[in-house]
């Protein structure tokens, strides 16, 4: 095969079936040397870092998505049409909307509600609830049970705005009971969704909107960690 604009991979089979998925591509090599000691590099298009190894026996990829809805569309939608991706996790951070939703948890959108237009491609008579892969979502939370990790389960936003012209606007998502704001959620779902694969949105929460409180670089690896630790038992 010839490699996609974005993804410089010839050969089925280089990607796993099963792929995280981080902002960040720093983040995809810190995966790849920290828990996949027998990771190769599959791409550097863009120096959007992507890597192959195993974890407990299971082939599992790692690669990141940059930042926001167009970006881990594009991606997505190369992953799983053209090199057979069938689950798909993102591994991410967010801004919490609710007192109780604190910096350090872990948040798992059930569903992702949205600002953005994406959904207008699919030229609905309706509006769409881009909603997580069940299996993922439950096999996750028993993960998280069974390790004793504490989780949020509930629907987030995605949104296509990090700087709002308006400060307040984050409030009327929080009173329909959002947990929190990320920016890539609601894509993933809708590629996943309508291709008829699996996706699930794992998200500490690095900020807070209701209290301003930021987390230390240092106590968000250790949460991080633990996203991790579920994260790789999905594969
Ligand atoms: N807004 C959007 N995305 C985010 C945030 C936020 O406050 N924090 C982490 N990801």
């Amino acid at each position: 095969m010839i490699p996609t604009p974005h993804i410089g991979v010839i050969d089925q089979g280089v990607i796993a079936e099963t792929i995280l998925l981080p902002g960040d591509p720093l983040r995809a090599k810190f995966i790849a040397e920290k828990y996949l000691p027998d990771a190769v590099q599959f791409n550097a298009v863009r120096n959007m870092l992507g890597y192959t190894g195993t974890y407990g026996g299971q082939k599992i990829s790692v690669m990141g998505t940059g930042m926001g809805m167009p970006s881990i569309g594009i991606y997505s939608h190369e992953l799983i049409h053209l090199y057979g991706v069938k689950n798909l996790i993102r591994v991410g951070s967010c801004g919490s909307f609710q007192e109780e939703v604190k910096v350090r948890d872990i948040v798992i959108g059930m569903a992702a509600s949205t600002n953005s237009n994406y959904a207008s491609q699919y030229g609905l008579p309706g509006t769409y609830a881009p909603t997580a892969s069940w299996s993922l979502l439950k096999k996750a939370v028993d993960v998280a049970a069974r390790k004793g990790i504490p989780v949020k389960v509930g629907n987030i936003l995605s949104s296509d705005i990090f700087y709002d012209d308006n400060p307040e606007a984050w409030k009327k998502w929080a009173r329909m009971g959002i947990m929190a704001v990320e920016m890539e959620a609601a894509a993933l779902y809708m590629n996943a969704n309508r291709a008829g694969v699996n996706a699930l949105c794992l998200l500490t929460v690095s900020d807070s909107l209701v209290t301003h409180e930021l987390v230390s670089a240092e106590a968000r690896q250790n949460t991080f960690t633990q996203m991790m630790e579920i994260a790789l038992e999905l594969a």
